[in-house]
């Protein structure tokens, strides 16, 4: 039997570095791991109807870091759309500028939509200068709204960096997922519109949750893996990169890794104090910015 469905390949956490830049905070070779990973993508088969690459694009942010994300991809030559989110290791004014040779608007929010392959693909920008957490302000709300409600027929998937808090209360975890009131905001929005899946990254591990019904779906991406099992101690960076391939049927949404090859040698580790420190700081400095 020949059957059609629909599908993708879900990347996510690419963090390609400015080449000319030495980034201690840089724990791989991503540019290396992402063009193998493109020459993956081309030998699957069928070949995917799109591509979706669910932000932290870059490690810095930086517009030579975007100009060497565009090269990879360039190389590659693709014959499918790639859609792009932010996360927040990304700069907007970076994205905008070495991405998509964009000069004006460069801090506007960048949501944006299409229909491929008979499916309604809405990427959201969770990501906020200087904030580690994720959030939607009231205007992509409002843009979310609008645009869920133009292919009423279709099935949709919802692109964004930061997962949902899977705990609308945590609020001590709100640096690892959408903050806990826009993930309320979220779940109203989302409800009734049939939302077969989220794709989503930042956590740096596969993880599925069923989330109010949505398949949420994190992949480990491509610069370092954390270790599931050190969670309750903190946080353990280890070697390791995935991609997904997703398939649509009328029965629903199908998620497979495609786990690289990994000596999972330690790369980094973070205690909670470490942690608790590194968000701190982030956030004072989120603050300082905000007053200049
Ligand atoms: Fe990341």
């Amino acid at each position: 039997m020949d059957h059609h469905h629909t599908t993708f390949v879900h990347l996510t956490d690419l963090h390609i570095g400015d080449p000319a830049v030495t980034d201690p905070g840089l724990h791989s070779d991503t540019a290396t791991t992402l063009a193998t990973l493109l020459a993956e993508v081309k030998r699957v088969k069928p070949a995917p109807d799109f591509v979706v690459c669910s932000g932290d694009l870059t490690n810095r942010g930086s517009e030579a870091a975007f100009r060497e994300l565009k090269r990879l991809f360039d190389e590659a030559a693709l014959d499918m759309p790639v859609l792009f989110a932010l996360g927040n290791h990304d700069g907007r004014p970076g994205f905008y500028q070495g991405m998509l040779g964009q000069t004006d608007q460069l801090d506007a929010p960048y949501c944006h939509d299409a229909v491929i392959a008979g499916i309604h693909v809405i990427t959201l920008d969770s990501s906020r200068p200087f904030s580690v957490g994720g959030h939607l302000d009231s205007d992509q709300f409002t843009w979310l709204e609008a645009t869920l409600v133009t292919h009423p027929d279709l099935p949709k998937l919802i692109v964004v960096h930061h997962p949902p808090s899977l705990d609308e209360d945590d609020i001590e975890m709100e640096w690892e997922a959408i903050s806990c009131a826009d993930t309320i905001r979220l779940r109203e929005t989302l409800a009734g519109h049939n939302v077969i899946g989220m794709l989503c990254g930042h956590i740096h591990y596969d993880r599925v949750s069923l989330w109010n019904g949505i398949p949420v779906v994190v992949g480990i991406g491509q610069h370092a893996a954390t270790d599931v099992l050190y969670l309750p101690d903190g946080l353990r960076m280890v070697a390791g990169a995935s991609f997904a391939i997703g398939t649509v049927r009328p029965s629903g949404l199908t998620i497979s890794f495609v786990p690289q090859p990994t000596d999972r040698r330690e790369l980094k580790r973070y205690s909670h104090d470490d942690m608790k420190q590194l968000i701190a700081n982030y956030e004072a400095n989120r603050i300082a910015a905000a007053k200049a």
